[in-house]
């Protein structure tokens, strides 16, 4: 086992050290207000490296490059369309990935190869003030991937993050402690690589908000398309334990639905969330819970109707069909 990393508590000082860090080629996860994320110098080839590494992740997969504001996109991306703009302009600082034509200074150690570079600007103070520290000293951003093992359930929480990678990182890597993430699912992707915007990945801000700020009422989601995306791969947002959707009933089986739901007689409730949104922050702790206490199922009631229970819609599919 290597030694652990160090979680720290974020003050001033700890940002810069944080920054510097990652100037040296080590790994810091950050909390953004989505997921924790598992971050290094987006220039750095042998720091990249070691995200794949540490996360068990096929060098092939784009990694997302957080920057500290749309002044920034210019630096990254090229021939951006004017619709592309308005989305950063509404969404930025936010939880949506814009997926743009790449510059040179996104190689393919970060874009898997492929013509374009996708860009986030995270609204997560901790997450903004170090991305910001370390543009100032590096001229460079910083690649982040969710912050857990290829193909597991993406960490909300300091701890979550030290729970899957502990074993992975070193002491000179980095975890910033910030809290529970605020959104608790990924990003909504937006490919803006072509004439129109196609949504990658349903996330936070829904396809009725984008349409509204567009002004356009038909816009494509999950088209079959050669981009990689890591949502495509069918194990991704799945627990270890069996999730079932719906109301069969199991004895001493797990359950999660919002408060509203009663729990069926013999099944043990892990979590009564009032809200969708309180479901999102609290989906991926709970299927972590599940496993940690052993149960061999979860049953889930979806949340129905439109907003972010269509995110939570398809991460709860993927998870059903299970590894
Ligand atoms: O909320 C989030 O997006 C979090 C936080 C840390 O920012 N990040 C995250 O990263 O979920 P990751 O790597 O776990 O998922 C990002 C997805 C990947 O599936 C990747 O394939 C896709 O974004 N992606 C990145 N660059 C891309 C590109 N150029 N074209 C298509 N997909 C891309
Ligand atoms: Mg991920």
């Amino acid at each position: 086992m290597s030694k652990s990393p160090f979680i720290s508590l974020c003050t001033e000082g700890t940002i810069r050290n944080a920054a510097e860090s990652l100037m040296a080629g080590h790994l810091v996860a950050f909390p953004t207000e989505t997921v924790y994320g598992l971050g290094a110098d987006a220039r750095n080839p042998d720091a990249v490296k070691r995200i794949y590494e540490v996360k068990g992740r096929p060098a092939d997969h784009p990694l997302i490059v957080h920057i500290s504001s749309i002044n920034q996109l210019d630096k990254w991306a090229q021939d951006i369309p004017e619709y592309a703009i308005s989305l950063a302009r509404a969404f930025w600082p936010g939880p949506v990935t814009l997926i743009l034509k790449r510059r040179d200074i996104a190689k393919d150690f970060i874009t898997g190869g492929q013509e374009t570079v996708g860009l986030r600007v995270p609204r997560d103070p901790i997450a903004l003030a170090l991305i910001s520290e370390f543009e100032k000293i590096s001229n460079s951003a910083i690649a982040a991937p969710s912050a857990n093992r290829f193909g597991q359930v993406s960490p909300t929480s300091s701890s979550d993050v030290l729970e899957e990678l502990g074993d992975f990182l070193t002491s000179a890597d980095l975890i910033l402690e910030g809290g529970t993430s605020s959104i608790g699912i990924e990003s909504t992707i937006i490919d803006c690589s072509g004439i129109a915007p196609v949504i990658l990945r349903s996330g936070y801000v829904t396809k009725e908000e984008i349409e509204l700020e567009l002004g356009v009422n038909n816009l494509v989601e999950f088209r079959e398309t050669k981009i990689k995306f890591s949502g495509s791969f069918e194990k991704h947002y799945a627990p270890k334990c069996q999730v079932i959707l719906g109301n069969e009933i199991i004895a001493n089986g797990a359950f999660f639905a919002l408060a509203e739901i009663e729990t069926p007689i013999g099944m043990v409730r892990l979590a009564s969330p009032a809200t969708v949104e309180d479901f999102a922050r609290s989906l991926y702790s709970t299927f972590r819970l599940a496993d940690k206490e052993g149960f061999s199922t979860l049953n889930v009631c979806i949340p129905q109707g439109n907003g972010i229970a269509v995110a939570l819609r398809e991460r709860l599919v993927k998870a059903a069909r299970g590894r």
